[in-house]
């Protein structure tokens, strides 16, 4: 692990700045060529004899939304980029779940989905940037959350579940959510890559990166139409 933490302490590894600028000039083409096309459109559409004003509103509406995306995209690499080397500071692993919970606890109540937390078999303070991990829990929920909505049962569970593990503690968030083929599940740290029409795609590539800043691994197993459980362990904080 702490081989891990120094590899990963610089800056981005070349390939890896190269694969994220590659995806990003790949994601913003796309709603900067809807927008050029609508463009087009919206002004053949008025400059003619007899304007087609609702047609030119229509295609306005294209372009709004098309921008939108183009800067949510922005947005999102921003977040990626900003992030700085995590702060380590002792904090009780338990503190840590129990505040990112509290932040999911609304959507999982809307959705009627129990969120489980078995944090007795290991507790006690990690060292570890607090914000960031917390970041990642949000994220690992959410996507739970999700994956449950796709399945359309009434059963919907988040576990999440601590352990012992030689130095570390390790954690684990559970869903019985909608799964993944291996297909899928292979692609999901890539930047911007997603299943869901609302979704941006970065979720899980901020959380690998602030993972992989902790010197850890985040590590992802799933079966279709059972279930994922994504899981990485944390360094104990040293005793006082
Ligand atoms: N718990 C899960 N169960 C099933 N599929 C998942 C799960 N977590 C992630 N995925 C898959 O991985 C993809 C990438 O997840 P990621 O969090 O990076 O992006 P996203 O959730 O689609 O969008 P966002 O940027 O809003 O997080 C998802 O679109 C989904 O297909
Ligand atoms: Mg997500």
């Amino acid at each position: 692990m702490r081989e891990a933490a120094e590899q990963s302490a610089g800056s981005l590894p070349a390939l890896a700045m190269a694969g994220y600028a590659a995806s990003l000039a790949h994601e913003i083409s796309q709603p900067l060529a809807t927008i050029l096309t609508h463009a087009d459109a919206a002004l053949r559409w008025i400059d003619r004899p007899h304007p087609d004003v609702g047609e030119a509103v229509s295609g306005l509406k294209q372009i709004r939304a098309s921008a939108r995306r183009a800067a949510g995209i922005v947005a999102s690499l921003r977040a990626l980029a900003r992030q700085a080397p995590p702060a380590l500071v002792p904090v009780r692993i338990e503190d840590v779940v129990a505040d990112a919970l509290q932040l999911v606890a609304g959507e999982a109540d809307a959705r009627r989905i129990a969120i489980v937390d078995r944090l007795a078999a290991a507790r006690g303070a990690v060292l570890v940037d607090p914000v960031q991990i917390r970041q990642v829990l949000i994220n690992l929920v959410t996507n739970a959350i999700h994956a449950i909505g796709e399945r359309a049962s009434s059963d919907g569970r988040v576990t999440i579940e601590t352990s012992p593990l030689d130095g570390a503690i390790r954690i684990a968030v559970s869903d019985n959510g909608c799964g993944m083929e291996a297909d899928v599940l292979a692609r999901i740290f890539e930047p911007f890559f997603t299943t869901k029409s609302c979704g941006m795609g970065v979720g899980l590539a901020i959380c690998r990166s602030i993972i992989e800043a902790h010197g850890a691994r985040l590590e992802a197993i799933s079966v279709r139409g059972e279930g994922s459980t994504f899981s990485f362990a944390l360094l104990r904080a040293p005793e006082a």
